[in-house]
């Protein structure tokens, strides 16, 4: 009973309590927390990640400036209604460079993780001038001024060294190259061999607004179609040993 005296005496003197509650809290928290500094890595390594391009960063600029997030979550849950409407669940590595992330549960439009690749360049930007034109249903505003806001991608290599800091790998190389990166991935006809070489040859090279220069249209649809295809998941197994 000797315990339960002491245990009397704690319940009973209230600074003695939040001392003692202090102190339970503090090392409960240690123990959860003090690992993770002691980890290299919380998210399992996956193939085929990269960091995004120069255009598909802007791209994804001008897709958080619009506030297309509080419409459309880029994260599939493990269910099967999901799973089988927009492809294989998400995993924590495909979001590991996005900052801020894109997760979320607001849905007023789909899904947008695996979009990548779904429709084609034309329906894209069809759609995004004029949703009802393609989707007579659709509730979503219309972007067609997005195509004749033309951009260079002059601050690009400085957004991405802000994005350096927070951990993406992005290298100096790729930093210094940005403006020519940018301009190359819109332009079928430059030289963009020195953009496959830094971001892999998975890379879309492509005129994706059909129209002469570089639009805010042509960043955001290079993003869009590579959202959700980088990883291959024909090959894909989860590694369950770590
Ligand atoms: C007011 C809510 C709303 C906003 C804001 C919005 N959308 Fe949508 N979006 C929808 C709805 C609803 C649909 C489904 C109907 C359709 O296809 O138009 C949709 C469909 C889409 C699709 C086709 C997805 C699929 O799998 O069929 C894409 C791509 C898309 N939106 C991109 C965007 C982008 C990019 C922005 C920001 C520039 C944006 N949306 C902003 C509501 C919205």
């Amino acid at each position: 009973m000797a315990i339960l005296d002491k245990h009397a005496v704690l319940e009973k003197n209230v600074t003695l309590l939040a001392i003692f509650a202090f102190l339970v809290v503090t090392i409960g928290g240690l123990v959860q927390i003090v690992p993770l500094f002691y980890l290299e890595n919380t998210i399992e390594d996956v193939e085929g990640m990269r960091p995004y391009t120069p255009l598909e960063l802007t791209g994804r600029e001008v897709y958080i400036r619009e506030g297309c997030y509080v419409c459309h979550s880029q994260m599939i849950r493990p269910m099967r209604d999901e799973v089988e409407r927009y492809g294989h669940y998400s995993l924590a590595a495909e979001s590991q460079y996005d900052h801020p992330f894109q997760w979320g549960s607001k849905r007023t439009g789909p899904d947008l993780a695996r979009v990548g690749g779904r429709y084609s360049d034309e329906w894209q930007i069809d759609h995004l001038r004029d949703p009802q034109s393609v989707v007579p249903e659709s509730v979503m505003p219309k972007y067609g001024f997005l195509e004749a806001k033309m951009i260079d991608g002059k601050y690009v290599g400085e957004l991405m060294a802000t994005h350096r800091l927070v951990g993406v790998p992005y290298t100096q190389e790729m930093i210094d190259n940005a403006q020519a990166d940018f301009a190359a991935q819109a332009d079928p006809d430059s030289d963009y061999d020195g953009l496959l070489e830094r971001y892999g040859d998975k890379v879309n090279v492509r005129n994706f607004d059909a129209r002469a220069g570089v639009s805010e249209a042509d960043a955001l649809v290079a993003y869009l179609q590579m959202l959700g295809t980088l990883v291959d998941f024909s090959t894909f197994t989860p590694d369950a040993s770590r």
